[in-house]
This record gives structure tokens, sequence and C-alpha cells, in this order.
């Protein structure tokens, strides 16, 4: 199919606006999965996203659809609708030539609308408005159509309406695609380039990589470079997605389709890279960077036993999913178990969600952190990723200018009888306001500069509890700032408990500090001397709280009499102490980790 009959593009939508349902009418309209029913959602593959309604792998699916008398090759491109692969996102939208912008016409533009719009704008993509759901009943068409209009300044007059789930108009979709959407603009004749935008592991064949080729032709058995590592390989198979692997030999200039070359794990695929033939180096695609962990969380089996099994099960999913960082990281209280790096706080959650229900792991996941960066007065910096990095008081004074910790620019649109609400909530986290536009009558958008640190704990949860649901939320990174960074430690009787430092700003100290003393004694048990819990900077008590010695004797209740009974019991104590951690003189089990970190 010559290129001028391809048309690569995607669809971007607010999560749960309907993408995946129609991109299932799109597969079911060009017969490249039947319509009965049980192919439900192929683009949306893993468990967990099923199950949260979520996309997190993209997948790519070919068509071939006949149009005025011509057959046309059209590639619908996925890509991951959340900010926490913004990158991924990007990378996916750099294969297509433009985008459908699908809107639900009942609740209007929101949050990652916008993000979407604007990572596919900023690509110079053709931007297609398609409005979704105009079955239902709350549906608004022409109130949403002005919130594009003034939200986005696009051209509105053919603007699709349509409804996914029961087909109205739904035909109306791929021709305007080919009308609109510019044909991909490579050579054919220049040497082969191409983009890689996406990779998943497949236990059979290893690791498959999705490729946009811009320039020339992939064949099997060519030998391919990477231009990021230099690294040679020999593609053993070519193909398109329809929608499973379809082999066909080649792939050419302006075609989306996979290769298989002998790559182990995902870590050698990077997204974003350029591929080229081996003697016939090509200038490479622009925006090649690794994509980057923004939270760390410490991760820990909550019975010791279980580390190898996670060991391994950790290995296999990150086999699928390269941008997880992995360390191994060993706790005073909680034993060995790894230092993992996320791309933000969903990613974090699905990959925690996975180790649990795919491979059962009880896991006790530490309160994140974020990358830190520490300035010297050598001028040089300097990563953190966990709060046993901090420079102590004594390096703070000798060799730190300065502490810098990552901020982000949020997205936030929510009806405006709630914007006393979230203004409060930006407040309370340190958030300055850089914008506040009403959409329409009645909704407003606002932007802020927010503290990483700050929308990665539970700032998602506040703002839908205080808007009632309304507020959706996306934010993108926007650099560092200097700050003034604390690390606070947990004390029992005087010991520390690493695994339960943190580094925070000065003005939430007291706070966090007097809150994780109170809740800490709620999950640690009475013993047979008194407790001190105290949380400190440095040398400096933030807050205490005593648990009072237990008088018990657990023997006592025998009278003194039944000698072998006494034994037993000491025997049972003595094993239920195997499962226990001591910091310095404390009994702490890891079960009151698990307790305490859940409700954090
Ligand atoms: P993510 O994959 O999470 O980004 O969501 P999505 O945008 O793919 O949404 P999805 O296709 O899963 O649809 C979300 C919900 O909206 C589902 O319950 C669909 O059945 C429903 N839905 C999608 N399109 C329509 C439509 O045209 N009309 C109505 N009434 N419901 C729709």
């Amino acid at each position: 199919i010559p290129a001028e009959n391809i048309r690569n593009f995607s669809i971007i939508a607010h999560i749960d606006h309907g993408k995946s349902t129609l991109a299932d009418r799109l597969l079911e309209l060009t017969n490249t999965i039947s319509s009965r029913g049980s192919n439900k959602q192929v683009l949306d593959k893993l468990k967990v996203e099923r199950e949260r309604g979520i996309t997190v792998k993209a997948q790519t699916v070919s068509m071939f659809y006949k149009y005025k008398g011509k057959n046309y090759l059209l590639n619908l491109i996925d890509t991951p609708g959340h900010v926490d692969f913004s990158y991924e996102v990007s990378r996916s939208l750099a294969a297509c030539q433009g985008t459908l912008l699908l809107v639900d016409a009942a609740q209007g533009i929101q949050a990652q609308t916008v993000a979407n719009f604007y990572l596919a704008y900023g690509q110079g993509l053709e931007i297609i408005p398609v409005l979704n759901k105009i079955d239902l009943p709350g549906a608004e068409p022409d109130r949403v159509l002005k919130q594009i209009q003034s939200a986005f300044e696009v051209d509105t007059s053919s603007i699709l309406k349509i409804s996914a789930k029961t087909g109205i108009n739904i035909e109306s979709v791929l021709p305007s695609v080919i009308e609109k959407i510019p044909c991909p603009k490579g050579s054919m004749t220049k040497p082969f380039r191409a983009l890689l935008f996406d990779s998943w592991y497949d236990k059979y064949v290893g690791v498959v990589c999705m490729l946009g080729v811009v320039d020339g032709t992939i064949r099997k058995g060519d030998k391919v470079v990477s231009a990021y590592s230099d690294t040679r390989y020999e593609v053993t198979e070519v193909g398109i997605m329809h929608p499973e692997q379809l082999p066909t030999g080649y792939l050419h200039s302006g075609q989306v389709g996979y290769i298989v070359c002998g790559m182990k794990t995902a870590s050698e695929a990077h997204i974003g890279d350029t591929f080229h033939h081996i003697g016939k180096k090509v200038e490479a695609l622009p925006g090649f960077q690794p994509a980057q962990s923004m939270v760390f969380a410490g991760i820990f089996p909550v019975d010791t036993n279980d580390f190898k099994k996670m060991d391994d099960s950790i290995k296999k999913l990150t086999l699928n999913d390269a941008s997880v960082s992995v360390h191994k990281e060993t706790s005073n209280a909680l034993g060995q178990g790894w230092r993992l790096g996320f791309l933000g706080t969903l990613h974090m959650d699905v990959f925690r969600q996975r180790l649990e229900n795919e491979y059962e792991a009880n896991i006790i996941v530490t309160q994140p952190t974020v990358p830190y960066r520490i300035v010297y007065k050598d001028g040089t910096t300097k990563t953190i990723r966990n709060p046993s990095e901090f420079p102590d008081g004594d390096e703070r004074a000798a060799r730190v200018s300065r502490l810098q910790e990552p901020m982000v620019l949020a997205t936030m649109i929510f009806p405006d009888e709630y914007m006393g609400k979230m203004i409060e909530l930006c407040g309370t986290r340190r958030g300055e306001q850089r914008e506040y536009v009403y959409v329409d009558e009645k909704r407003v958008m606002m932007k802020y500069i927010l503290p990483l640190a700050e929308v990665v704990t539970d700032f998602y949860d506040e703002l839908k509890g205080r808007s009632s649901g309304y507020a959706t939320f996306d934010y993108e990174e926007a650099g560092y700032e200097d700050s003034e960074l604390v690390k606070m430690t947990v004390l029992l009787n005087s010991k520390p408990v690493d695994a339960l430092s943190v580094i925070l700003h000065r003005s939430q100290v007291d706070l966090v500090g007097r809150d994780w003393v109170k809740r800490l004694k709620g999950v640690i048990q009475r013993q047979l001397f008194d407790v001190v819990i105290q949380t400190a900077l440095g040398t400096k008590i933030v807050a205490r709280e005593t648990i009072s010695a237990l008088r018990k004797n657990v023997t006592a209740k025998c009278y003194g009499g039944d000698v072998s009974r006494k034994m037993k019991l000491l025997q049972k104590q003595k094993e239920g102490k195997k499962r226990m951690k001591m910091i310095g003189n404390v009994e702490l089990p890891q079960k009151a980790f698990y307790d305490f970190m859940d409700n954090n």
C-alpha cells in the first residue's frame, strides 16, 4: 500500500470518555475483529487495566478500509491516557500524523483532555474533535462544543457527534480520518529509519518492538542498529498488529508494525530510540530521553520468608515494564526488600496491585519519596531517592549549598461552586496559582505549580473528596525549585526506625510528626516496659507518645502450678517473637508497619 493510502492516528481522551469502546467499534467496522462481543476491549489487555478501567500499556492495531474505491491501511496507535506515562504518550503521538480528540458529551472537557490536547498540539498533529456518548440523556453536545472552542480554539465546524456504544454516526469517523489527517511524509528511497515507540515482553518470542517506519524498508533477516545504544540486532520477524501479530516479511516507509530481534529484556528497548541498518547511519529522530522515575518507594515482604518468591515476581513484572527501576534495599526494621522507582503514583499503584493480584504477594510499601536534589557549594548536584541519602547536619553545614525539590504544573477542572475548596486544598499543599479561566458558564480550569511530593501522597483522593468527585486533575513536570527540606526520623526508645524516615518540607514537620506518633501508638503492642515513640529532626524532638508497660505476665494465669503448661506458653511466646523485629529493645511485628503504611 503506497504511503498516500496510509493514515497513522490515535485517540486521545480523558479516562472513561470512551476511547476503548470507540477503538472496538472501529475494529469491528473494518472486520479486524468480529462484532460478536467476545473480543470486547481488545486494546485493554492487562487485568489491572480492566479492573481499574484504565489503559496502561499501549496497543496498536492496523485496519484495512475501503473508501471511495481505494484501499487504505489505517493504523490506530493507542496511547496511554495517564500523565504518569506522558513520555510514552508523546512517543506514541510521534508515530502519528493526527488524532481524534474524544470528549464525553455529558461530562465535557476534563483535565486529561487538556493535557493530552497540548501534547498532540505541541507535536503539530491534525486534531479532529469528536463528541462521544451523545446517546446519553444528560448529553449537552452544544455546551461541550463551546467548551472545546474556547479552550482549544480549534475548528469545530465539522465536529463529529457519535455514540461509540450504540454506534450512532460511527461510520463517519474513518472517512474523516482519511480526509483530514495527512499521510505519512517519509521517503521510500532513503535509507531505513524508524522510531521505536512501544515494546512488550512476549513469553514465546521475547521482546516485541513497535516501530513507526519513517524512511526506507525493513525486512526479515535485516541487521539493524539502535542509535541510542549502538547495539546490533538481527530481525527474525516483522509484521503488523491485526489485531494480533501478523507476519508480513517487511514494513516500508509510512507503515507501523512490530519486529522481533532477539532482545532479552524490555529494558533493551528504549522508547523513543531510532533504528537504522548497519553501516547506513541516519540522523536520529528527535526527542529521545530515557523515562525518568519520579516516585520511589521501599517494598518489603510482610513475611520475610517470601523474599525469594517476591524477587522472582518483581523480575517477571519488570520484564514487561522497563520503566520501573529496581534496587535491593535492606532495612533494620523490615529486613530485605527493594527500592523501586516509578513514573508516577498511578504507575506505582498499578505495579503494587499486579504484584498482589497476579503473584499473591503480601507486601509493605513505604511512604513514597520523590527525587530530591542536593546542590553542593562547589556547584555539583546529586539526586537522592531515599531518605537514607539525605545529608546529616555536619555534611549539610560543610558542603551543601541548597536543597531542591521537583515541581509540577497541575491542571484541574471542576464546577465553580468548588472553587473555594480547591484553592484551599492547593494552599495547604504549598501550591502557587498560575491561572484560572472559565471553560463555560459553570466550569473552571485552574492551573497551579505544586511540589510533586505533595501530589504523590493523597492529593488526588482529597481533590475527589472535596469536589464530590467532580474535579479532574492532571499534571506535567515543571523543573526543580529550592526548598527548605528536612529529614524526619522515628525513634522507638531512642533507636531510629530507618524504614520510617521521610524527607519533608519544614512547614509540615509538626503536623506529620504529631500524626505519626499518634498512629504508631495505635499499631504497636504494649510491651513489658514503657515504649517511647518520638519523631525527630536530628536531635530535636518534634513529638512524643508513650505506650505504658504491660503488667501482665503470660505465665501468671498458670498459678505457678502446672510446669509443662508453663513451658508450652513460653515456647509459644518465643515462636511469636521470631516474626518480630527488634528495634533496640522494642519488638515490632511486620504487621504493625503494614497497618501503619496502609493508612498513610
Ligand atoms: P480508559 O481506557 O480508562 O481511558 O477509558 P476509555 O476512555 O477507554 O473508556 P471506555 O471505552 O472504557 O468507556 C468508559 C465507559 O463509558 C464504559 O462503561 C462504556 O460502556 C461507556 N461508553 C463508551 N462510549 C459510550 C457511548 O457512546 N455512550 C454511552 N452511553 N456510554 C459509552
